[in-house]
């Protein structure tokens, strides 16, 4: 299974080793990176990992790592997907371009990658986990319906642990 998912405004694709420039911009600029990995910079190597840990994942078990364009766009509008969180289950991920910032992109992805993990994947709840400080973050979790449940030191504070049910 290799989805594609497709929202009113944006089309979501697997990403795939032609994407690793692309997401090494993405994910090193300064405000994309601050809470995604606690301002860790990624490097070349771990980029293809994960690159690599999302088509090994989405062949076996049909999640891993999107990118999101406008439909009628090009531009690379930023990241979403599902991975493992610990041995919790499975997480939501999501990260935009600051110029895609503000137009309800994040929360419009990350509904459809919840949707396709609760419906065609079958999964019996998805989680996120988010650090208390990231505001923009928080309102895209409270905006997917998502409920707290438990609060686990980070490396830049408190994180909450959101999850929704089928
Ligand atoms: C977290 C992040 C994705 C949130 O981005 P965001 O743009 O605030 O979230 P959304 O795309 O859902 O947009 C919501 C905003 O768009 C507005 N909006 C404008 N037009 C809209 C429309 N047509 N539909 C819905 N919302 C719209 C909403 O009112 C809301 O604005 P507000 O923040 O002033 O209330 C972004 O800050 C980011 O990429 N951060 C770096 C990576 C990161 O931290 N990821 C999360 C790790 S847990």
């Amino acid at each position: 299974m290799n989805p594609i998912l497709t929202t009113e405004r944006l089309v979501l694709r697997p990403v795939t080793v032609q994407d690793h420039a692309a997401l090494l911009a993405h994910w090193t600029a300064p405000d994309v990176r601050r809470f995604l990995f606690d301002g860790a910079i990624l490097s070349p190597a771990e980029i293809t990992e994960v690159i690599d840990d999302s088509v090994r994942d989405f062949a076996s078990a049909g999640y891993g790592l999107w990118l999101i364009r406008e439909t009628d766009g090009t531009d690379l509008v930023g990241t979403a997907g599902l991975r493992p969180l610990e041995d919790l289950g499975l997480e939501v991920l999501y990260s935009l371009a600051p110029g895609a910032w503000g137009k309800g992109y994040a929360t419009e992805a990350a509904r459809a990658v919840v949707e396709h993990a609760l419906g065609p994947l079958g999964v019996p709840e998805v989680l996120a986990e988010v650090d208390e400080g990231n505001a923009a973050s928080v309102a895209v979790v409270e905006r997917l319906g998502m409920t707290p449940f438990e609060v686990v030191p980070g490396l830049l504070g408190p994180m909450t642990r959101y999850r929704r049910t089928r």
